[in-house]
């Protein structure tokens, strides 16, 4: 058993509490690999935000739980370096799918858990929700539950059909459930593809696709209910159209990706929404930068030449995040 605290790490009750009163949103970032630890890392550390590394069953698959775990403790360290004298970084278990599964992340220094049962029948959500915030609550570990289905088709996270959450039920879930924070569903899905193109209207200036508004009203009413709450917004990528363009213009093809409007986010930021996730947008910067080094140097075979600017790319993406986005820069302790 490994505390996370030994690690330096935080859970994340403080830092929900403070960005729900400052009205601004903790950014949650997937990791899988080396350079989007570092550009994270760089990015909390030089806004000075409050951080959240998020690892999902994909990432565990990829990269091993037991490295991804060295890896945030190692940057904690890499974070004082850079002079972030005490990091706020939660190390966050993304879509877990089963109470074993929570229960070996918190047992391993992991300091907050998703626990997703949202694809299950409410009674049992709600039982397997409490079964984790039971334990994790044993050793000061915070649990995110999920109540309403995402829309769109990701690799471990799959929803067939979108289902708002439904806001009359939201008080006796997170009651009885005793979760810490929810994440809800209110028109975000997972991947770069967010809305077919039939669901958007074309912009007649630019010719892009401008994708439906998010069900506000529906935040609206789950605010009322629970007000204070912490709530966590899933799918929050922008799938930025530059990045887009670049993929397309050496070699890919991704055609009609679209993205959450930042507009849009930064209302949600401003709300009870005090965790936004954040994947795809890093996938595509990460995707953009090495396709254009490898376009212009088609000889080049170090990575090094093209992860370096990858990373570079991410840390911008990041910092634009936290900054223009979240508004979380300068609101670690
Ligand atoms: O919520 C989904 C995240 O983007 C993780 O995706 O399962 O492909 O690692 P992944
Ligand atoms: P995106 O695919 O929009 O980046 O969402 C990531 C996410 O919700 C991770 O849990
Ligand atoms: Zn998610």
């Amino acid at each position: 058993m490994v505390s996370y605290k030994e690690l330096g790490l935080v859970n994340t009750r403080e830092m929900f509490a403070r960005a729900i009163n400052g009205g601004y949103a903790i950014p949650a970032f997937n990791f899988n690999n080396m350079e989007q630890l570092q550009a994270i890392i760089k990015a909390a550390a030089e806004t000075k935000s409050p951080v959240i590394l998020q690892v999902s069953s994909g990432a565990r698959k990829y990269a091993n739980q037991t490295l991804l775990r060295y890896m945030a403790q190692g940057a904690v360290e890499y974070a004082k370096e850079l002079g972030w004298e005490h990091p706020q970084i939660a190390l966050h278990l993304d879509h877990g799918n089963s109470f074993e599964l929570c229960k070996s992340c918190v047992d391993f220094g992991f300091s907050s858990v998703m626990i997703d049962g949202s694809a299950l029948p409410y009674e049992e959500n709600i039982a397997l929700t409490k079964q984790v915030v039971e334990y994790a609550h044993q050793f000061d570990v915070t649990v995110e539950a999920e109540l309403g289905v995402l829309a769109g088709v990701e690799d471990e996270v799959a929803a067939e059909e979108s289902h708002y959450t439904k806001p009359d039920e939201v008080i006796d879930f997170a009651t009885r459930s005793g979760c810490d924070s929810l994440a809800i569903s209110i028109g975000t899905s997972h991947g770069a593809y967010k809305f077919t193109p039939e669901q958007c209207t074309v912009d007649p200036k630019t010719g892009r696709l401008v994708p439906p508004p998010l069900a506000f009203d529906i935040l609206d009413e789950i605010m009322k209910r629970l007000p204070g709450f912490p709530i966590v917004l899933h799918g929050s990528s922008s799938v930025p159209q530059e990045y887009v363009d670049i993929i397309n213009a050496n070699g890919g093809a991704m055609p009609n990706a679209v993205g959450i409007p930042e507009e849009q986010l930064r209302r949600a930021a401003k709300s009870a929404v005090c965790k936004i996730n954040i994947d795809s947008d890093s996938r595509l910067a990460f995707t953009a930068a090495v396709r254009r080094v490898l376009t212009e140097k088609p000889g080049e075979f170090d990575p090094r030449k093209y992860c370096g600017p990858a990373r570079d790319e991410m840390e911008k993406l990041y910092k634009h995040k936290i900054i223009e986005v979240l508004g979380s820069d300068g609101k670690a302790l």
